[in-house]
């Protein structure tokens, strides 16, 4: 196996048994609640969940989140991942193709345009790539070899902080970046990893021509401790520990870039768990949620339980729905009252 190979099978062993949530943080969604409706005027058979994304109709407003690719464990998680999105009519990402550029052989591990030809589907690359020789012909390849809708680039510095072999020379990135997004044949979309965008970051987002922005914030998997598992620099390590929980709340996050960046199209993602917060993401501007780890480990049972995950988690937003008296996802977005708790 080579480096990457190890890398990635190494994350989701790590992700799979370890703790590897930031310690005593939450997604910032229980501070809000809606007012409930006692004489919601809907009949519950008849609410419309669905929304259009992309030229894509959804059944709900849900992505599994980007996880995995390049080895054949992450093949096969994909293939179990994708069977689901299509069978539930949900967005789909793939994991970080970087993989695919050191071994062609590699695309079987991220081949599932045949499993899911209708799905939305994303893909992935590490934005700091671009300053590692990375170029705009190579993500073409992989957008065309993967027959991606949408393309994203990760921004993860904090985790290639704590990595042993972590790329760290983010110098003049978000020019390369606009350099390259007009050259790429389908929309980009800009995606943290679970330490959120701020407002200083949505100020530079906002001069990119990007298609949507997922904004992965804090409350969910922490990069900082997954990395600390795997590095055998004690030093590396503990700061991988004392950083778990760094960064912003998904939900302050996800108020604070729907404010500064009215137009853009938002992901919310970021310890994302249950359909009541999916309601409360919807209600506060995203415009889809996705969530990464829950299907991890669902994915450890095959389809069904995949299948299963989803199926609870759009009862649960179906149900917010119903008794905030929503018959649709706009209705859900504009007509419903969703208050911050204390200050
Ligand atoms: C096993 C695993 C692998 C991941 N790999 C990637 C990746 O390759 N590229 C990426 O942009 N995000 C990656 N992520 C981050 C997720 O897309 C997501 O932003 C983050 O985990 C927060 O969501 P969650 O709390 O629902 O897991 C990965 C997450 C997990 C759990």
């Amino acid at each position: 196996m080579t480096d990457t190979e190890v890398r990635k099978d190494h994350h989701l062993r790590i992700c799979l048994e370890e703790d590897i949530a930031g310690l005593d943080v939450k997604n910032g969604f229980e501070r809000y609640r809606f007012d409930h409706d006692a004489l919601p005027e809907v009949s519950k058979a008849e609410i419309r969940t669905e929304i259009s994304f992309f030229g894509k109709t959804l059944r709900a407003p849900l992505m599994i989140g980007a996880m995995t690719g390049g080895s054949t464990q992450a093949g096969q998680i994909n293939r179990i991942l994708a069977e689901a999105a299509e069978r539930r009519q949900i967005a789909f990402a793939l994991g970080s193709q970087r993989r695919m550029l050191e071994d062609p052989r590699s695309f079987a591990s991220y081949d599932v345009r045949k499993i899911a030809p209708s799905v939305l589907l994303m893909g992935n690359i590490g934005a700091v790539q671009l300053n590692y020789g990375v170029g705009a012909s190579q993500i073409q390849m992989l957008i065309e070899k993967s027959g991606l809708d949408l393309m994203a680039f990760h921004l993860n510095p904090l985790q290639e902080a704590i990595q042993p072999e972590g790329d760290t020379n983010f110098v003049g990135l978000t020019a390369r970046l606009q350099e390259i997004i007009p050259q790429l044949p389908c929309p980009s979309v800009l995606k943290e990893v679970g330490a959120g965008i701020s407002a200083k970051t949505a100020c530079k987002i906002s001069m990119l021509p990007l298609g949507a922005l997922e904004i992965a914030g804090v409350g969910g998997t922490s990069w900082a401790k997954v990395e600390s598992f795997r590095t055998n620099n004690r030093i590396q390590a503990e700061t991988g520990v004392q950083l778990a929980s760094w960064g912003i709340p998904t939900a302050e996050s996800l108020v604070t870039c729907r404010r500064l960046l009215p137009q853009l199209p938002l992901i919310c993602s970021g310890g994302m768990r249950t359909g009541l917060e999916m309601a409360k993401a919807i209600a506060l501007g995203a415009d889809l949620v996705a969530m990464a780890l829950p299907f991890l480990h669902a994915a450890q049972h095959g389809v069904d339980a995949v299948l299963a995950r989803i199926d609870q988690i759009i009862e649960e937003l179906r149900t917010v729905m119903f008794v905030t008296g929503a018959g649709s996802i706009s209705a859900l977005r504009t007509d419903t009252v969703i208050r911050r708790i204390g200050g």
